[in-house]
């Protein structure tokens, strides 16, 4: 069972007969969890969070970029990574994006790449600045739309509002999960962009980091993280990870402890 569950997952990206162990993973099946050790590793994780379990993304260039200066990210990664991106949306009750990633990419955020239902949508607006006419908003699964407490504005679309306090930067992160939770979505996947997903990073609200990085060099680009700079090496965030091949791409699974 385990050496055709394996043979199934390598070849995942393009082979038919990784639906099959994709399936037996959503299934809950143990054996699909030891045969998949980055989903599997993901699951045992979010299934021991005492509460909400928020897993952070970034798909990167390898000098760093998660765009073009001109805001153009499609395709930095490869097939399989992109798979990913879906697998992980399958896997989550909701998925969050900033403004600016509905901004540039005006994208759909559904599960359409494998099986496994959509989850719940989450768009940061601080300042209620989006207008009504990006995909996200327009029908499909539940969107929220969350801005600040003193913000105006109604709620664009099809969409909920969902008023939440400010913090240092943005709004309140760890309210903002809260807030998700007492909602009854649990596992939180924060899918992008940069100034997203190193704000969760910043604020210590990430219980694990998953950074695809990709065998091209963009030059210049929009950055994957941006955090406050420290004066020495040792000062820097030291972090640990597992690595895994996603096709041409490298993919670093990192666990990270969050502030409670
Ligand atoms: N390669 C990848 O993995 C990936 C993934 C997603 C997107 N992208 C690309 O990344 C680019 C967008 O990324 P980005 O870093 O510029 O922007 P972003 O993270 O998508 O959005 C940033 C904006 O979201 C709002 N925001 C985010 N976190 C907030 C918080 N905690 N509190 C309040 N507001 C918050 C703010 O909007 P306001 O300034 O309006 O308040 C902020 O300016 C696009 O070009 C997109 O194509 C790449």
């Amino acid at each position: 069972m385990h050496v055709i569950l394996r043979a199934a997952m390598q070849g995942m990206a393009s082979d038919p007969a990784g639906e099959a162990l994709w399936a037996a993973l959503l299934a809950g099946d143990p054996a699909a969890r030891r045969a998949a050790p980055l989903y599997g590793a993901l699951l045992d994780a979010a299934e021991a969070a005492p509460g909400a379990f928020v897993l952070g993304r970034i798909s990167q260039s390898l000098d760093g970029r998660i765009a073009t200066a001109s805001g153009h990210s499609f395709w930095i990664s490869g097939e399989a990574d992109v798979l990913h991106t879906h697998r992980l949306r399958a896997l989550f009750d909701a998925v969050v994006v900033g403004a600016g990633t509905i901004r540039a990419d005006n994208p759909l955020l559904t599960t359409r790449n494998c099986r496994g239902a959509s989850p719940v949508r989450v768009v940061i607006d601080t300042e209620r600045r989006l207008a009504a006419h990006y995909r996200v908003f327009a029908g499909g699964p539940a969107t929220l739309l969350l801005c600040a407490a003193d913000a105006t504005g109604d709620a664009p679309g099809q969409a909920e509002l969902l008023r939440l306090p400010r913090g240092a930067a943005g709004l309140d992160i760890a309210a903002m999960i809260a807030a998700l939770h007492g909602r009854g979505l649990r596992r939180i996947y924060v899918e992008g962009g940069g100034i997203t997903v190193s704000r969760f990073l910043a604020d210590r609200c990430l219980d694990r980091l998953h950074v695809t990085i990709a065998p091209l060099l963009l030059g210049s680009g929009i950055p994957a993280f941006s955090l406050p700079g420290v004066a020495c090496p040792q000062d820097g965030l030291r972090l640990d990870w597992t690595v895994h091949r996603l096709g041409e791409d490298i993919l670093f699974d990192i666990p990270l402890e969050r502030r409670k």
